[in-house]
């Protein structure tokens, strides 16, 4: 009777341990996904990106006949620190963007220069607010 009742409790203790084993390794994977997935600014920037890279070409050679986007939505997408983008700093560089596009579209000679420009307003805010991809943002530069 004795031993049973100890080979019961130790049955019990294993099957204990290894569901609060499992239950932490579930919880240790959820931030991992909640990782992956990707902000609304962070989407809305490799679209910006992609964009002025495609149009760059023509912007040199100057066979581009129409206005160039501006992506307005700049000012109220949510970043991943949504807090980043309310800032009045954000906001500013935001405008300084926009306007410097409107640039880009009032200028019929010089578009290189004001193109050039417009990629040193993409650099003024990441150098503020996101450093990372400024290696890649420089490319869009035309020589
Ligand atoms: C007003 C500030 C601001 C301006 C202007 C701006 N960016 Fe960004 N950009 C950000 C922020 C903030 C992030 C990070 C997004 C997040 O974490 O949600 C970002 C992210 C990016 C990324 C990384 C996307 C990825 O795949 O992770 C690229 C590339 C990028 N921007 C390119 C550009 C280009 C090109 C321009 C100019 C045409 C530009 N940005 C102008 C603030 C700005």
């Amino acid at each position: 009777m004795y031993k049973k009742s100890i080979l019961i409790f130790t049955l019990l203790s294993f099957t204990i341990l290894l569901l609060s084993n499992c239950a932490n390794k579930q919880s240790c994977d959820k931030p991992k996904y909640t990782m992956a997935i990707d902000s609304e600014l962070t989407l809305l920037m490799r679209d910006m990106y992609n964009y002025y890279d495609s149009v760059k070409s023509e912007v040199v050679d100057g066979s581009l006949d129409e206005d160039i986007k501006t992506f307005t939505e700049i000012h109220k997408a949510v970043a991943t620190s949504p807090e980043k983008t309310l800032s009045p700093l954000y906001q500013a560089f935001a405008t300084n963007y926009i306007q410097s596009v409107n640039h880009i579209n009032q200028s019929d000679k010089n578009r290189k220069d004001a193109f050039n420009l417009m990629v040193d307003n993409c650099m003024n805010c990441h150098q503020q607010m996101c450093p990372g991809p400024m290696v890649r943002i420089k490319k869009l530069y035309i020589e």
